[in-house]
């Protein structure tokens, strides 16, 4: 038995290692979550079996149960909610860890054997580290949903006070090896772990949490990947190791695609720095454009790209953009999409929006392989973005998302931008963009105005 629970194990890993493989390409993501979702579930049904936990109907039984509510969650939530369900999974993630930790930490320390060295520099990390993404999970969660303010909450001393409470986590920790017996240093580090996670992320802007959920995915993962230590279980070791890996990773992309430095985001007070009106440039002209004429643009245009941002979801734009590709490909417009990689509010926003509405994939093009095919477009349709089409990040060194790799709308022949107002976006700053004289500018909500302009199409059709 415990040979077909090690290849089931083994086959449950390469399926997690595939899954991640095909999730980086969103034509191949459906895959990848179904050959993960398969992995997991073998993974747990050769748990249940080694250990002869559950009767294959329990199991059954358990499956359709789970499914059921996922099933409900996952038609249920909505589009702009998933950073806080994926908040709300990483905390218990991180729960599931500390919780094992410390059930292990109790049972073994009755034991005449006790615990060796690898068991309790295990349970240390996976108390610390799941009790880190557990509150500040919890945290970013209330914060998202609007429950507590999103607004960074920060006070003096508040590095040197987390800080201090590490220094003091690692004194409980030797001490912890001295005594294993001694509940108390367990105690410790438990209270200072919880408290740990709520002071990292409370200084944390509402509008940055998608980059500190992603950090506290990849903790999520850290934690299971000691938890597997622990339990020595080579599957949640492996499957720890993808989701730390992959959230670090991502975590560090969006970073770089934000011109942050992840140590920022690490020490907290992340978000503090983007706005204010320091950097605004000096007052600027602007064209407008009706929809009339923004259909006139369109219907000439041999090559478009839209440019999707935050306010396209807003908007919920993305079905009326659908339809205006189709007027623009019966014209043979070649239409294709630029997508940034911090566009909207969380990583892969537009593609999900967009493939929603059933936009093919191919048309969705990376911000490097389309950046130097701006030059060469008759028309860039810039729907609800905003910071990533800021010239500034190229221009003014003093502008906060200087540095900022964006893309290079301002390049097109000619731009529309379709926004409510002259709002400014995330970063809080001006876009010297809107007065550039290749710029027009199509005010009022986006499908709305959208609407119009595919109305429009049609009638000169
Ligand atoms: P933003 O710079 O945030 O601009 C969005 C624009 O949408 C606003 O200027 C707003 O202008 C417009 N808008 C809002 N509602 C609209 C509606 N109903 N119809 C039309 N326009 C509407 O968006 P972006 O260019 O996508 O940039 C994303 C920003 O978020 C970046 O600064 C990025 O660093 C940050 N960020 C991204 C992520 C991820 S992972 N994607 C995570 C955290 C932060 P009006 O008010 O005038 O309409």
């Amino acid at each position: 038995m415990s040979n077909l629970v090690q290849i089931a194990y083994l086959i449950s890993s390469i399926l997690f290692i595939l899954g991640i493989k095909f999730l980086g390409k969103t034509k191949d993501a459906r895959k990848g979550n179904v050959l993960s979702a398969v992995g997991m579930l073998l993974a747990i049904v050769a748990t249940l079996v080694n250990l002869n936990l559950a009767t294959f109907p329990e199991m059954l039984a358990c499956v359709l149960l789970g499914g059921v509510i996922g099933l409900y969650y996952a038609r249920k939530v909505e589009m702009t909610k998933i950073p806080e369900m994926v908040a709300l999974f990483n905390g218990f993630g991180g729960l599931a860890s500390f919780a094992v930790a410390l059930s292990d930490f109790f049972l073994k320390s009755q034991l005449i054997e006790g615990l060796d060295t690898v068991n309790l520099i295990s349970i240390i990390l996976s108390i610390l580290i799941g009790g880190v993404t557990f509150t500040g999970s919890m945290v970013a969660f209330l914060k998202l949903d609007g429950k507590v303010s999103g607004q960074p909450i920060t006070f003096k001393g508040q590095h040197l006070i987390n800080l201090m409470l590490l220094i003091v986590f690692v004194v409980a920790a030797v001490l912890v090896f001295l005594n294993p017996g001694n509940p108390l240093f367990i105690a410790v580090l438990v209270v200072i772990a919880l408290v740990l996670g709520i002071l990292t992320v409370i200084p944390i802007g509402g509008a940055d949490m998608p980059v500190v959920i992603s950090l506290l995915n990849s903790y999520s993962g850290m934690a299971a990947c000691a938890t597997g230590f622990i339990l020595n279980n080579n599957v949640l070791i492996v499957a720890g190791s993808l989701v730390g890996a992959s959230g670090i990773i991502l975590t560090q992309i969006m970073c770089k695609a934000m011109n942050r430095s992840l140590v920022n985001v690490l020490l907290g007070g992340f978000g503090q720095t983007v706005s204010g009106p320091a950097a605004d440039g000096p007052q600027i002209v602007i064209k407008e454009v009706g929809v009339e004429e923004a259909a006139l643009l369109f219907d000439s245009a041999s090559s478009v790209i839209v440019v999707p941002g935050y306010g396209m979801a807003v908007a919920q734009a993305q079905h009326v953009i659908r339809e205006l590709m189709e007027q623009c490909e019966k014209r043979n417009i070649d239409f294709r999409f630029a997508i940034h990689p911090v566009a909207g509010r969380m990583p892969g926003h537009m593609n999900v929006l967009l493939a929603e509405a059933n936009i093919s994939y191919d048309k969705l093009i990376e911000m490097e392989a389309i950046n130097d095919d701006f030059s060469n477009t008759d028309l860039v349709f810039v729907v609800g973005a905003n910071d990533v089409v800021n010239p500034a990040a190229r221009t003014n060194p003093a502008s906060p998302i200087f540095g900022m790799p964006i893309l290079n709308a301002d390049k097109a022949r000619t731009v529309i931008v379709s926004k409510r107002s002259m709002g400014k976006g995330y970063a809080g700053i001006e876009n010297e963009l809107f007065g550039y004289p290749n710029c027009l500018m199509l005010f009022g909500d986006a499908k709305q105005t959208i609407t119009k302009v595919v109305g429009e199409m049609k009638e000169m059709s």
